[in-house]
């Protein structure tokens, strides 16, 4: 059976683009792979982070895995910190890589643009990204748009690795959704929809209550012109509302095209409100029942449990090529 990994970081709460471009899609992909999902903490610190906030939102991303749809008796969902293989991997990895691919690097351009001083973590974070993919041999990795330049340089790994020490590493393929692989932020379709954004209302949080969902949608951008239309050069800001609605609804652009024909920006709004409330409220509803029975612990334990009998393999194989000396 094939292998899937992806990874979602604990900073911050969680937006309707996490949901979109990855959660959904590891949610389908659970039935026909053997899934690895985790939660990114040793990502996560490459910012600075506030230690109770981190905890919290560990367990909160955790929480939302499982609320999500993702069964922990089909995919293994762990933190990525209680599996050290992935770190070590990691440290490995990063001496194969070189400045100049880490510096071409745009989410590490963004994230340090305009900062007097930026963490060496900020920096090899990619190194430890491929060692996450490259640690279960994984063909598929669901992500976002956004993460595809991560995940050429993990290929290029696999593939130095595989031609400095023989072959070894499955080259993986990026799981990118066509519609849906970057939504973009309610205020401004230039820029993608993020959990870091300092405005509230330029995102839609997975927890956000149903009238704050209603509101957020109601006062978002629109085009100028009236005609709800699919064009993401011309009508970004519409297009970009489509595509949510079509992931939300299971309805395809064209469809949703031809249901509001000659109908204005208000109504088609408005049904978006419902349609995102109709997708996040038995998530939310899910998300307290799992926080409140305290079951994540035990689902984390499980699922670090599985992950480091193939994690351990690839890290003591990978070392024996590279010609360290074995620990007897
Ligand atoms: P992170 O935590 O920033 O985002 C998690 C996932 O959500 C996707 N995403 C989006 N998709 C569509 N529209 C958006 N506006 C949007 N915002 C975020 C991201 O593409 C991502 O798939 N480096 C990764 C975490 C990571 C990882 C991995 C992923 C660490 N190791 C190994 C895959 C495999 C990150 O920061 O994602």
């Amino acid at each position: 059976m094939k292998t899937v990994l992806s990874g979602i970081q604990p900073s911050g709460k969680l937006t309707l683009g996490n949901y979109i471009g990855a959660m959904k899609n590891f949610v389908k992909l659970q039935n026909d792979y053997q899934c690895n999902f985790m939660v990114v903490d040793l990502h996560a610190i490459t910012v600075p982070q506030e230690p109770e906030a981190l905890r919290e939102q560990s367990e909160a991303v955790a929480a939302l895995f499982i609320a999500a749809g993702i069964d922990p008796n089909k995919a293994n969902v762990y933190m990525q910190s209680h599996v050290p293989p992935h770190a070590e991997l990691g440290w490995l990895l990063t001496t194969l890589t070189s400045m100049g691919e880490l510096e071409r690097m745009t989410q590490f351009k963004d994230k340090s643009a305009g900062k007097d001083s930026v963490g060496a973590g900020l920096f090899v974070y990619p190194a430890l990204m491929a060692a996450d993919i490259l640690v279960y041999n994984a063909d598929l990795v669901p992500v976002g748009e956004d993460q595809k330049q991560h995940l050429e340089l993990a290929r290029d790994l696999a593939g130095r690795f595989n031609h400095r020490f023989g072959d070894y590493f499955t080259i993986p393929e990026p799981y990118i959704p066509e519609v849906g692989a970057r939504i973009m932020s309610l205020d401004d379709a230039s820029k993608k929809m993020s959990k870091s954004n300092p405005n509230p209302g330029s995102y839609i949080a997975l927890l956000d209550p149903p009238d704050v969902i209603r509101k957020k949608i109601s006062r978002a951008t629109t085009d100028s012109g009236k005609e709800i239309r699919y064009a993401p050069d011309e009508k970004p800001e519409i297009s970009n509302l489509m595509s949510i609605y079509s992931q939300c609804s299971g309805m395809s652009l064209q469809e949703i095209q031809d249901k509001y024909e000659g109908q204005m920006y208000g109504g088609f709004k408005k049904d978006l409100g419902e349609v995102i409330v109709a997708t996040l409220e038995p998530l939310q509803q899910k998300y307290d029942e799992i926080r409140k029975s305290g079951q994540i612990h035990d689902i984390l334990a499980q699922g670090a449990d599985k992950a480091m009998e193939k994690a351990s393999r690839t890290v003591a194989e990978v070392k024996e090529r590279m010609g360290f000396l074995p620990a007897k």
